[in-house]
Formats: structure tokens, sequence, C-alpha cells
């Protein structure tokens, strides 16, 4: 079974465009640095939250997968759900006798351990990110 909610990722055009009305909007303090995953082709930043986490994530580099993303969604979007579970490769495992389709073998994501990805036809639509919790 998953364990907590992670963080909820939303694809934007501009990570310090959508960080600065996280600021002056909602009035949240506690946003990090952004940082870069080329393998992924994203640039992200974490809104800290007292119970959970915002990730913006920005395209990076070419042939984005965000980018096909923010074509339909110009203004940006919800983009994926994350949950964290103990072991990935038992999540994945599992998952995929249950019929579920994993879009990636397990890699280093955002928070530095192991993510994979479900189909969103899996979860009504929703892309769903698996992490290893952080120990
Ligand atoms: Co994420």
């Amino acid at each position: 079974m998953i364990g907590p909610l992670n963080h909820i990722g939303i694809a934007v055009p501009s990570i310090k465009d959508a960080a600065d009305t996280y600021r002056s909007l909602y009035g949240v303090t506690n946003i990090t640095d952004p940082g870069e995953m080329l393998s992924q082709g994203v640039r992200f930043c974490f809104v800290n939250l007292p119970n959970s986490q915002i990730e913006l994530i920005e395209p990076l580099g070419e042939n984005s997968p965000i980018e096909n993303f923010l074509l339909k969604n110009p203004n940006g979007g919800q983009h994926h759900v994350c949950f964290e579970v103990a072991d990935i490769y038992l999540a994945k495992k599992k998952m995929e006798e249950r019929g579920a389709v994993i879009l990636n073998e397990p890699r280093i994501g955002a928070h530095g351990t192991l993510v994979i990805f479900v189909h969103p036809k899996n979860s009504n639509g929703v892309l769903v990110e698996l992490m290893e919790s952080v120990k």
C-alpha cells in the first residue's frame, strides 16, 4: 500500500513566476532554490507546506516532457501526484502484477531517492509518481 502523499507536481512556464505567486498570493515563505534534472528534462523547486509540498516543474533542455504538457496547458496545470513507498522495486513489481503500466525503470528523482511513474490511464487520468521515502 502507498504511504503519505509527498507532493503535487505542477507544470509551469516559469518557476520564478510561479514561486512569486505562492509568495505574494498565498503567503508562503519556504520555497527551495531551483534544481535541475537534465535527464528528466525539468527544472524544479519545492513549495514547502506544513503537511506536504508543491513541486513546481518547468521544461529544461530539448524534448522536455513538460514542453508537450505546456503546449496543451499554456498557463501550466496539475501534472502529477506523488506518494511515498518504502521500496520502489517492490512497488514496481506489485503494481505490474496488479496490471498497472509503469512508465520507467526506477531512477533518481528530485528528492534524491528512486521514483517511478504510473500511467495516467491506471488512475482516472492522473499521472502518479511513486517515490521511495527519504530515510
Ligand atoms: Co514529482
